[in-house]
């Protein structure tokens, strides 16, 4: 029988029997009810599951062929089909949904001894994921390793004061906790080949009267695999960086064209977000003589066309920005929202989100979904690590996916102290403790959009030409390309305006 003529469920039951499928009591009086129930929704469920090709029939099975008929084909009480005029929707339809994280703010005195309440917040947060791993059997702490002599296969938490190579090639790593510090001798570099100073890793092996021999590094790592998240509405978000408005070489034609594409192309129409990682503007002071690079010399002239640039981005799209070491807010991280003295009139817009150097936005994460993790960071930090690692210094500049990777194995934003400035507070707020979906940074104005165990990677190019201090501290910019993120599939796509 040709699975077209199935018209009632003896039909369907005699081809099932003829395919050899065996037709379980539940089973047939599912289809008996489904036949009697809705003709129309029961002939498209006998139709589709014969032309599957399955091999078994399950209730499962044929409840989710009649709810995604019922869905797709409007079916009425009378199992008429309702035939809808469809419309394509666009951002407009869509309600935003937009949560920043909230952090404690540092208020209270500041002084020498919050630093040390600084390093160990980042050591027990890193901690905390260390423990995680299955590699670090019998965990010690140092005090206890001293007196203890000769253990073998142990494991200790530890911060990197210091990385040594020896004359023999031995690298001897100074490891401190919070009962002491002890020297760790790897025979192997290549063990050692990422480590910088101050991060917090465990290390697995012997303990001798001197030390320990290390058998094993264990960063904290992203644990695999990672749940690719996605959102229900079919939105996508946009990512740019470092627009450095104010600069003489600020691409105004690169501008000119985001603009119009933004606002009207069937790329853009379902655009809900906009993320910007810092730099908004050149600034005024960064660096020695930056005042013959300035087409705009007033801080707050920069200010007002970087307020007029965010007013033509259509307003249905929420904007989320951040600061970065050319804005002239503090330089410490994390580097508080513009505000106010700034940007007075982008106060005045809901769609516009002024955000915390680095920081999270949580899209769509009400009613109990889990949401997209959205993780900015300028990436002020990323040059001195490029510089601490020797594989990353040949390709880390060019290819920015190899510093954002080294960063989140390290689960910190900025490890080596001095990388980025760091105020004395009481906790280190540049830990990674929540693993984001999409991490976005700039400041190296090279682009990427790569991915890492389902963490999507973006370096987010500039609106800049290559300037002469960038030729100095060795940036090539990569002006003009824009990441684009579907967040219902997860899909990614480059636009390039150069
Ligand atoms: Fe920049």
């Amino acid at each position: 029988m040709d699975t077209e003529h199935i018209s009632n469920s003896n039909e369907f039951l005699t081809i099932l029997i003829k395919k050899g499928i065996l037709v379980e009591t539940d089973v047939f009086e599912r289809i008996k009810e489904m036949f009697e129930k809705n003709n129309t929704i029961a002939c498209l469920v006998a139709k589709s599951i014969c032309n599957d090709c399955i091999g078994e029939i399950n209730l499962k099975l044929i409840n989710e062929k009649i709810s995604f008929f019922e869905e797709k084909n409007n079916i009425d009480k009378q199992g008429k089909i309702i035939i809808k005029k469809t419309f394509k929707k666009t951002r407009k339809d869509y309600d935003a949904q937009v949560n920043i994280r909230k952090i404690k703010e540092n208020t209270g005195k500041k002084d020498i001894s919050l630093f040390c309440d600084y390093f160990v917040s980042r050591y027990d947060k890193i901690k905390k994921i260390l423990m995680q791993h299955l590699d670090l059997t019998n965990l010690v702490s140092i005090g206890n390793i001293k007196s203890a002599r000769g253990y073998s296969d142990i494991s200790i938490i530890a911060i990197v004061k210091d990385v040594i190579e020896a004359k023999t090639g031995t690298i001897i790593i100074d490891a401190e906790d919070k009962s002491g510090t002890i020297r760790v001798f790897a025979k192997d570099p290549d063990l050692c080949k990422n480590i910088v100073t101050d991060e917090v890793i465990g290390i697995t092996g012997s303990s001798f009267a001197g030390g320990i021999i290390a058998k094993k590094i264990i960063f904290p790592e992203i644990p695999f695999p990672v749940n690719v998240n996605k959102i229900k509405e079919p939105l996508k978000a946009v990512f740019i960086s470092d627009i450095h408005i104010g600069s003489k070489e600020y691409l105004k034609s690169i501008e000119e064209k985001f603009l119009k594409w933004i606002e009207k192309d069937k790329q853009t129409e379902a655009v809900k977000y906009l993320f910007i990682s810092g730099d908004n503007v050149d600034g005024v002071g960064i660096y020695p003589s930056q005042k013959e690079d300035l087409q705009i010399q007033d801080i707050y002239d920069q200010y007002s066309e970087f307020e007029s640039f965010i007013e033509k981005i259509p307003e249905e799209i929420e904007i989320m920005i951040c600061p970065g070491n050319h804005d002239a807010v503090m330089q410490f991280e994390p580097q508080i929202a513009l505000d106010q003295e700034y940007v007075p009139n982008l106060m005045n817009y809901s769609n516009v989100h002024l955000v915390k150097n680095p920081d999270y936005a949580y899209l769509h994460n009400n009613d109990g979904n889990n949401g997209l993790k959205v993780l900015m960071y300028h990436g002020y930090s990323f040059t001195s690590i490029i510089d601490a690692i020797p594989e990353l210094r040949k390709k880390g500049l060019s290819h920015p996916e190899h510093v954002m990777t080294e960063v989140l194995k390290k689960r910190h934003l900025a490890p080596i102290y001095g990388s980025s400035i760091i105020a004395p507070a009481k906790e280190d707020n540049l830990v990674i403790e929540e693993i984001p979906d999409i991490f976005q940074t700039g400041d190296l104005h090279s682009h990427c959009l790569k991915s890492y165990k389902g963490i999507t990677l973006i370096s987010s190019s500039t609106f800049q030409g290559q300037t002469s201090f960038m030729n100095k501290v060795g940036h090539i910019a990569n002006p003009g390309k824009v990441s684009i993120v579907d967040l219902h599939t997860r899909e990614i796509f480059v636009k390039n305006f150069m």
